[in-house]
């Protein structure tokens, strides 16, 4: 059997999060390789050869550099902060390495173009982490959508809500730092339903946004991990330049309407990514704390027993559910990222396209580029002029 050996950029969230695909790719899934979880990348030694055995991976190594330039390496994984995505895709893309790069594709929508090409020049494959399209309810809304359920597609509404940074007194973080992550709430949040609604509606025709800094300095950061972070007592503090939340309305090349808000500062809101499309024959509700239901409204029901229904989406339909367990065993988070890795790790073997690839990045920075352009004129931006 064939073998691919991955070398992974970053040991943290996603870090972690990548890690445990790998490692249960093959326990659960026939794949036309055997992957090798060659060596894990971070610049801290200490740590990263703790996460190497913690997580699994055969052996680590401290520079980005000399990961992507080693010879027993087939694909790199890029799971470090935004800033540092177009670097290192470019050089692993340029030593013929297939690259999987965490979302946003890059700081800005020049760059993501240039990794884009830079991949197709060299022939390799490549993904971006759209992992929440992998979800069994978004899979099964496709497929409806895909069949014609909803009819003609008249209005999308979503949100990304969390509140990690309410407190004025959470430190400045990468995620709070345009020259580190690109775009705050917009891209961190806003970039999964921006690629949720391509996935599901198609592409957006133009944007109209406002967004706002709420508050404008914080600490500097001591210690971070996941979401949570400290700063010291008396530590100074430092310039907020992204947006705490964004809003915007949107039309779509099929005439939709959407309306969408990213923000880190609702209370309550722990990881509350939602969608509803509304068509003329019926409708979708999905919210992602509860991935496996998926509500469905049909106006082809009889007159009387309309309303309504929870479908239980990863029964049956779910195009990757027969690999994990028997029915009503729902499953989590963590498999989206080992159903992204599957197509991956296919699209490598079978020398396919896969989906969704660096050009599903550059459409997401494309948008993500134009809600800011539009805030800051204040006025509606068509995506084509960018
Ligand atoms: N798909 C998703 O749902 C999702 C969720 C969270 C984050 N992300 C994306 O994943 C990326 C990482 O986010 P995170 O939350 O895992 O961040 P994190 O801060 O938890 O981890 C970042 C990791 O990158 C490492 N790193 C930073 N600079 C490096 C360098 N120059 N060389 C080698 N390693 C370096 C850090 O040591 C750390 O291990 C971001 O692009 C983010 O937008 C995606």
């Amino acid at each position: 059997m064939k073998e691919l050996n991955v070398g992974l950029v970053g040991y943290k969230f996603m870090g972690k999060a990548h890690s445990n695909a790998y490692a249960r790719l093959g326990m659960f899934f026939d794949c036309n390789a055997k992957v090798n979880m060659r060596a894990i990348c971070g610049r801290d030694e200490n740590w990263v050869k703790q996460s190497a055995e913690k997580f699994g991976w055969e052996g680590y190594e401290t520079s980005w550099e000399k990961l992507v330039s080693r010879e027993d390496i087939d694909i790199i994984d890029i799971t470090a902060p935004s800033n540092t995505h177009k670097e290192i895709a470019i050089a692993a893309a340029d030593n013929g390495k297939h690259v999987f790069c965490e979302k946003p594709l890059a700081l800005n929508l020049s760059d993501a173009r240039e990794m884009l090409d830079v991949a197709i020049k060299n022939k390799i494959k490549h993904q971006i982490g759209f992992n929440y399209r992998f979800a069994p309810a978004i899979q099964l809304a496709k497929k409806l959508i895909d069949a014609g359920k909803l009819g003609t597609i008249r209005h999308v509404r979503a949100s990304y809500l969390q509140d990690f940074i309410t407190d004025p007194e959470f430190p400045l973080v990468w995620r709070l730092q345009k020259d580190i992550c690109g775009s705050g709430s917009l891209g961190d949040l806003g970039a999964h339903f921006i690629d949720l609604s391509r996935f599901l509606v198609g592409e957006f025709k133009s944007v109209m946004g406002m967004q706002k800094t709420f508050i404008k300095s914080r600490p500097i950061v001591e210690r971070m991990e996941g979401l949570s972070a400290q700063a010291n007592a008396d530590a100074p503090r430092g310039i907020v330049d992204v947006d705490d939340g964004s809003v915007f309305i949107s039309e779509f090349e099929n005439g939709a309407l959407g309306v969408f808000e990213a923000t880190r500062f609702s209370a309550g809101h722990k990881n509350d990514l939602s969608i509803e499309i509304s068509g003329d024959r019926g409708s979708i509700k999905y919210v992602f704390e509860r991935m496996n239901e998926l509500q469905y409204f049909s106006a082809d029901d009889a007159e009387g027993e309309q309303g309504f229904r929870l479908i239980q989406a990863s029964e049956g339909v779910h195009p990757y559910m027969q690999a994990w367990w028997p029915v009503g065993h729902v499953i989590g988070y963590e498999h989206t990222f080992v159903h992204e890795m599957y197509e991956f790790i296919n699209s490598v073997t079978d020398d396919k396209p896969t989906s969704p690839d660096f050009s599903d990045g550059v459409e997401c920075s494309r948008i993500i580029e134009a809600v800011e352009l539009s805030s800051q004129r204040r006025h509606e931006v068509e995506i084509a002029s960018l």
